[in-house]
């Protein structure tokens, strides 16, 4: 029983760990990226917007409604969605396609932060942003990590992908929501 119980109690520590640095690797190299290259200062592409800060919001906020969706098809893959029974068959695509869609939209907005714009200092909501960026990346890669590591342990794919659904909510409260109550920008 104790050599059983032995091997999988490392397993498990291993993948958490493996799962970990690789997250806290990924924000520290993206935010020393940020701050020591010279930001750009202009867009590579507006994907049609009339600027890098409409394409940014209007991408970050459609990655926000998606992640609502990722948060109720894991609350019903985990039997916690109040009132909804076993959950059927395409919860799970939908889940995973969500969350893949949703990631695709962040990569034009946050890569505009990162190359053009930089680590942001100037007032403590920009500052939280940009650390908060790169923790939703580091978080990113860390539950994407986990998802394939055998031995995880069971609290640790909620907790990692709790982390990827509340950095992107800060990430969307100290941009995009900041955005649509500043008055004389247009919206698209
Ligand atoms: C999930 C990833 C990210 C998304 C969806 C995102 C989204 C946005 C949006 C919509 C804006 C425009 C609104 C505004 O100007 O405040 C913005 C601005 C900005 N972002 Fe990001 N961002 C992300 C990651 C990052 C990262 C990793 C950094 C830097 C390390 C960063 C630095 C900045 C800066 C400096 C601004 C300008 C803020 C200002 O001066 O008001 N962002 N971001």
């Amino acid at each position: 029983m104790a050599s059983a119980a032995g091997p999988s109690a490392q397993t498990a520590r291993a993948a958490l760990a493996a799962a970990l640095l690789t997250g806290a690797a990924t924000a520290v190299v993206l935010g020393v990226y940020a701050g020591v290259h010279a930001p750009a200062g202009r867009p590579l592409f507006t994907l049609g917007f009339s600027g890098m800060l409409q394409m940014k919001t209007w991408l970050a906020t459609g990655a926000v409604v998606l992640v609502v969706v990722q948060l109720a098809t894991a609350l019903w893959m985990w039997g916690r969605l109040p009132g909804a029974g076993a959950p059927p068959g395409w919860v799970g695509p939908v889940h995973r396609y969500s969350g893949a869609v949703a990631f695709v939209l962040t990569v034009p907005a946050g890569l505009h932060c990162l190359w053009a714009l930089g680590l942001g200092a100037g007032s403590p909501r920009v500052l939280t942003h940009s650390a908060v960026g790169c923790v939703f990346y580091g978080a990113y890669a860390a539950k994407m990590l986990g998802l394939r590591l055998p031995g995880l342990p069971g609290w640790g794919l909620p907790v990692l992908g709790g982390t990827v659904l509340a950095s992107l909510a800060l990430v969307w409260a100290t941009s995009a929501l900041w955005f649509f109550t500043r008055s004389g920008l247009p919206l698209l």
